[in-house]
Order: structure tokens, then C-alpha cells, then sequence
């Protein structure tokens, strides 16, 4: 985890926020590599779970809502935490979390140092208005509600119908307890989630849930998750979040214990309900509260675990073998000399005219070795260098990250070249 976390912030993955301030808690910022990761999981998403399918549309809703939304939604009562404080330092932790616990118990060498758990909610507040007592509102704890209250002004402006699903990619917020490992629980995220509406109906809306269970555990397998490392786990009634009829959890082995990546839920009627929206079936004149199965997978989360499971080492080289669909850049270009203008310029002309299709990259400092080295360690696919053969017949060497081979190609093919290798 280590290295990761030292690869995330040398190759500009992931900083810490507010670094020059001292950072600040469980709050995360994405440096150029990680920007370009983060979209491309993103885009991914959106590719397969909106525009691939012909029965989901997506929205982008306010991150701020009304506060009665909270209320109804139950967040206000039911996201919470069991928060449990040290007698002797007076710091706070998540009862539930083992491993910092016990550390925390270590570290004073005795166990009987904490007081009675009490629930904690994870809500984060915000105060709005000019006139005191300012209004109090809250960042969205989950991106989810935004889909809900939207249920009707989506049905009515589209001629989507049941079953459909809505998508939505965002930010979240939650005061957590104990921030940790990195981006994975932080305070400030991202979810990328399908709510999907269906009749309510227990052998179909089950039927659903598994089809979706599939769906999104085969998503990152096919971008390259090592299978082996990925597993459901089914929640137990008492740990089911409050709207959840039923859930399980895609998970990752991380370097720090199988952990959630993603979260499938059987939400039944709960927010629907609540909001008391209901669904008119214009065809049989049917009215009903739709069910909810949704996926609900954390964007930061996704992109840690595709980084932690990229990883690899070879001898001296590291490398991370990420997907080309989502690596950050697809193409580095360079001239084998900075300081020969000729190698320059056709360099540049090249990384210009691949920018217009692609996200490249340009290196010209230090020697070719370090080049590739840096570029392997952002997981850069494919290295384009100009050499002065280039001059003579018009071909560049592209060297292949994962094998290190390289092969000659005509400078009029590249663009097609990369193109089909990213089909
Ligand atoms: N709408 C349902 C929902 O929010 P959740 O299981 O609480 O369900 C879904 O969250 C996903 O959001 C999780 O599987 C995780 O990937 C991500 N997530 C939740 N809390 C997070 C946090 N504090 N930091 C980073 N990601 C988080």
C-alpha cells in the first residue's frame, strides 16, 4: 500500500488536500494523472450503464437540497455511525472499525478506555441565507436523492418507461468518523449510481437485482480488475443501511482487508414512498409506487483499486498495467534528442496531430530511459519516439508498456494504430 500511496502522489495521481496548510482530514485532491483516471472511470460508467442501454437516462441534480428532502429520506434519523471516545486522549473513533480500535488500545497499553457508544450522523451541515438565523441545509449524503425527487420530471419529459433506470455520476459528503486509507473513506467523494424503477414485484424486481449483481461486478473485471480479487458480500439484516430491503457489496481485497467498492440494493418502495411519488401507467391506467434496485458504486474508491490492482513490478521497472481505456494519457511522445531541432519539430507535430483524437503526453527531459520509466510508473500504454530514422523514412518506434517491445510504424498509420488498440 506503500508504494502506491508514494506512486499516487509523485506521478500526480492523488495530494492531499490543503497540503500547504498541513492537509486536511479525509479530504483528497487529484493531480493530472488522477484527473484523467477519474474521467475515465467515469466515462466508462456512463458509456456502459447510460448510452449502452436504451432504458436509462441520466440527470445531474443539485448537491444542495431542500432540507425536507433529509427528513423524508430518513438521513436525518438513520445515517449514523457508532461513535465511541478514548477516556484518556478524548479522541473519536467508529466503534465498529476493529483494526483502529485496537491500535488506539495499544497505544495506551490497556483496553478499558472507552465510553459508552452513541450514534453519530454523518450529515453534513451548511448554512444558507443572508437573514440570522441562517437557513440550515446540507450536503447531499448520498447522490441518490437527487434521482428521487426528480422521479416525475424525468417520467414526464421523456418517453421512458417501466422498467427504466436513471444514472447519475457525483459528488457526496460525510462527516465521517475516521477517515482513512487514503481516499477510500474520505469526507468529500464521488458515486457513480443507477437508481432502476421497477413493478413492484418480488420474483422480478429479485430477478433484476441479480441481473444488475452481475452487470457491475463483470464492469470492472472487463476493465481489468483481477477477478480473484473481486467477491460479493451480502449484508446481514442489522448491517443493511435503513432504506435497503436487501443489499450486498462488490468487494475489493485491498492491501487492508476485503473492502466495499460498490453497493447493490434492493431499496423497495422506501423513497418513493416517502417522497410520495407514484408511477401512471398510461397504458392500463395502473398507479403504483415503483420499486428500486440500484447500484451505487464510489468513484475514488473504483479509482484507487484499479490503481492498488495495477501495480506490478518487474526488477527495477514499475509499471502500472492499467486498462488503456482508462489510463490517464494513452500516448507519450518524444524526440530521442531535446536539443536536436529537427527531431524537435517533428516530434511536436506528431503529439499535435495525435492530440486531436487522443490524450497524449510530451517528455523531452533527461534520457529516453527515464522517460519510459516515468511514463510506466503513470501507465502510459504506448511511448511514440522520433528518432532520426524518422527523418529518413517516416516510421517512429511505439514501444508497448506491458511488454517493453517495440515496433516500427509509418507516421501516416498512428492515429488508426492507437485507434483500433483502443477499440
Ligand atoms: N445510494 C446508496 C449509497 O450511498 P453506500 O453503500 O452508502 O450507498 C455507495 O455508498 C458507495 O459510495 C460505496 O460502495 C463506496 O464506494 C462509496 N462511498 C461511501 N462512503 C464513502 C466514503 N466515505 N469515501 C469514499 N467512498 C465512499
Amino acid at each position: 500500500m506503500e508504494k502506491v500511496v508514494s506512486l499516487a502522489k509523485r506521478r500526480g495521481f492523488i495530494f492531499p488536500g490543503s497540503e500547504i496548510y498541513g492537509g486536511y482530514q479525509g479530504f483528497w485532491d487529484y493531480g493530472p494523472a488522477g484527473v484523467e483516471l477519474k474521467n475515465n472511470v467515469k466515462r466508462e460508467w456512463w458509456k456502459a450503464m447510460v448510452y449502452a442501454r436504451e432504458d436509462v437516462v441520466g440527470v445531474d441534480a443539485a448537491i444542495i437540497m431542500n432540507p425536507i428532502v433529509w427528513e423524508n429520506s430518513g438521513h436525518l434519523k438513520a445515517l449514523v455511525d457508532p461513535l465511541v471516545e478514548c477516556k484518556v486522549c478524548h479522541k473519536r473513533f467508529r466503534a465498529d472499525n476493529e483494526e483502529v480500535i485496537k491500535k488506539h488500545e495499544e497505544s495506551h497499553d490497556e483496553k478499558d478506555i472507552w465510553t459508552e457508544a452513541k450514534t453519530f450522523n454523518l450529515m453534513t451541515e451548511v448554512l444558507l441565507g443572508t437573514t440570522e438565523p441562517k437557513e440550515k441545509s446540507y450536503l447531499r449524503g448520498e447522490i441518490t436523492q437527487g434521482v428521487f425527487v426528480n422521479f416525475k420530471n424525468v417520467v414526464d419529459s421523456t418517453r421512458i418507461k417501466i422498467p427504466f433506470g436513471i444514472g447519475q455520476i457525483g459528488k457526496a459528503f460525510r462527516n465521517e468518523i475516521t477517515p482513512g486509507n487514503l481516499t477510500f473513506r474520505s469526507r468529500e467523494f464521488e458515486q457513480m449510481e443507477l437508481e432502476y424503477f421497477v413493478k413492484p414485484d418480488e420474483k422480478d424486481s429479485e430477478k433484476t437485482f441479480e441481473e444488475f449483481k452481475e452487470i457491475r461486478i463483470n464492469w470492472y473485471k472487463d476493465l481489468g480488475m483481477d477477478s480473484k480479487k473481486l467477491h460479493f458480500h451480502d449484508h446481514e439484516p442489522e448491517k443493511r443501511a435503513h432504506y435497503a430491503k436487501y443489499a450486498t457489496d462488490i468487494e475489493y481485497e485491498a492491501p487492508f482487508g476485503w473492502s466495499e467498492m460498490e453497493g447493490i440494493h434492493h431499496r423497495g418502495d422506501f423513497d418513493l414512498g416517502n417522497h410520495g411519488l407514484k408511477y401512471h401507467d398510461n397504458l392500463t391506467n395502473e398507479e403504483y409506487t415503483p420499486w428500486v434496485i440500484e447500484t451505487s458504486g464510489g468513484v475514488d474508491r473504483a479509482a484507487l483499486f484499479f490503481l492498488i490492482d495495477s501495480y506490478r513490478e518487474d526488477g527495477e521497472r514499475v509499471y502500472l498495467k492499467l486498462d488503456p481505456r482508462i489510463a490517464p494519457y494513452k500516448v507519450a511522445v518524444f524526440p530521442l534528442l531535446a536539443n536536436k531541432p529537427e527531431l524537435l519539430e517533428k516530434a511536436r507535430g506528431i503529439y499535435k496531430e495525435l492530440k486531436k483524437d487522443l490524450v497524449v503526453t510530451w517528455d523531452d527531459r533527461g534520457n529516453i530511459g527515464k522517460r519510459y520509466f516515468a511514463q510506466d510508473e503513470i501507465g502510459t500504454p504506448w511511448c511514440v519516439t522520433v528518432d532520426f530514422q524518422t527523418l529518413n523514412d517516416s516510421t517512429v518506434t511505439v514501444r508497448d508498456r506491458d511488454t517493453g517491445k517495440q515496433e516500427r510504424i509509418n507516421i501516416d498509420k498512428l492515429s488508426e494504430y492507437f485507434q483500433n488498440k483502443l477499440r
